[in-house]
């Protein structure tokens, strides 16, 4: 098992640089902020503290999340799109990281590659979060978990989720590390060329080992990883940042894997619920949806309407739990800078 030296600034990259321990702490974290938001008793622990928030992606929950966690904890945010900054045109990631870490007690980033978010935390003297990349998305997982961890009937070390779709994607990745963290079953169904990527797979095994869990399951059998499963999770077919003329051969792969009724209800178990990071494609509300009824003659991708929109559904449960879960991110941060975290 691999946990990422954080020398004295504790950034978030990917969830590999969280320990089991650490991501728990995160959840309860997560759970108390949430219960003391709701019942109007929160303790304001960023008090003049501000986030530069660069994204080089559209957000609509992660920044929002954000923003509105670091306002509600006494901060505050600046909104960095990719039109205006220097970063990348005149002005290097080592550089801007510097002029951040002047100004800012934190970075959030969010952008194409991976190695752009390692490099911006290896010249940041702040802590670095990770707000997606092309590898890994680990604030979704920690509201994925708790998410999970609110609604299963049983212990999350004793409850399952099926993954069903892009199998290497961020949000994928991120689920099954975290997830094997803390000895969920995580399980992958996907077409071989989708499925996670070796390194991601041996770091998710190690950490089921560490904890007792069940390994992941990887397999291009939908109905055998949804057996009895307690949650079904998707993801949209095509990531931002790749090439949207791939529609074509994903919607070929990945048709398989969609989510409908009859997947949720063949997996035996009537407590299953539904899972999605958001945004989703389940009509033909929305440009892409348009042109997926259009050119494919479906109307939804990966999950179809009647399921996103259930009682099974959790996917605004798990929306709201972005911001509660970045608000422990920031506030255990800010603790482990102050050295009582
Ligand atoms: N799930 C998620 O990251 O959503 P946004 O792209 O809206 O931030
Ligand atoms: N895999 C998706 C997640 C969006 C929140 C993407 O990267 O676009």
């Amino acid at each position: 098992m691999t946990i990422t030296p954080q020398a004295t600034v504790p950034h978030l990259l990917k969830d590999s640089d969280l320990t089991p321990a650490r991501i728990l702490r995160l959840l309860d974290l997560a759970a108390d902020l949430k219960q003391h938001h709701r019942s109007g008793t929160e303790r304001q622990e960023l008090s003049g503290r501000a986030f530069a928030l660069i994204f080089e992606k559209p957000s609509t929950r992660t920044r929002s999340a954000f923003e509105i966690a670091a306002y509600q904890q006494g901060g505050t945010s600046t909104y960095i799109d990719s039109h205006s900054s220097h970063l990348g045109d005149t002005e290097s990631v080592a550089d801007t990281a510097q002029v951040l870490s002047r100004l800012y007690d934190g970075i959030a980033y969010r952008g194409y590659q991976q190695s752009r978010a390692e490099s911006l935390a290896a010249a940041a003297a702040v802590p670095v979060f990770n707000a997606l990349t092309d590898r890994w998305h680990p604030t979704q997982a920690l509201a994925d978990l708790l998410t999970i961890r609110e609604h299963s009937l049983r212990p999350l070390s004793a409850s399952s989720v099926c993954f069903a779709g892009d199998g290497n994607d961020n949000v994928a990745a991120s689920l099954l590390v975290s997830g094997a963290s803390l000895g969920v079953d995580v399980r992958i169904a996907a077409p071989e060329p989708l499925w996670p990527d070796a390194d991601t797979l041996r770091e998710a095994n190690e950490r089921a080992d560490a904890v007792g869990g069940r390994r992941p399951t990887v397999t291009t059998d939908l109905r055998e990883a949804t057996a009895g499963v307690d949650f079904i999770y998707t993801d949209v077919w095509v990531s931002m940042g790749e090439p949207e003329g791939i529609w074509g051969d994903r919607v070929h792969q990945l048709l398989p894997y969609r989510v409908d009724r009859a997947v949720m209800e063949g997996t035996g178990n009537p407590a299953t619920k539904f899972l999605h990071c958001l945004p989703s494609i389940h009509d033909g509300s929305t440009r892409v949806g348009a042109r997926i009824a259009d050119e494919f003659e479906l109307v939804g991708a990966e999950v179809s309407d009647d399921v996103f929109r259930s009682s099974r559904s959790l996917v605004f449960d798990q929306a709201e739990n972005r911001m509660h879960t970045i608000k422990a991110v920031l506030v255990d941060a800010a603790r482990r800078v102050r050295g009582i975290g």
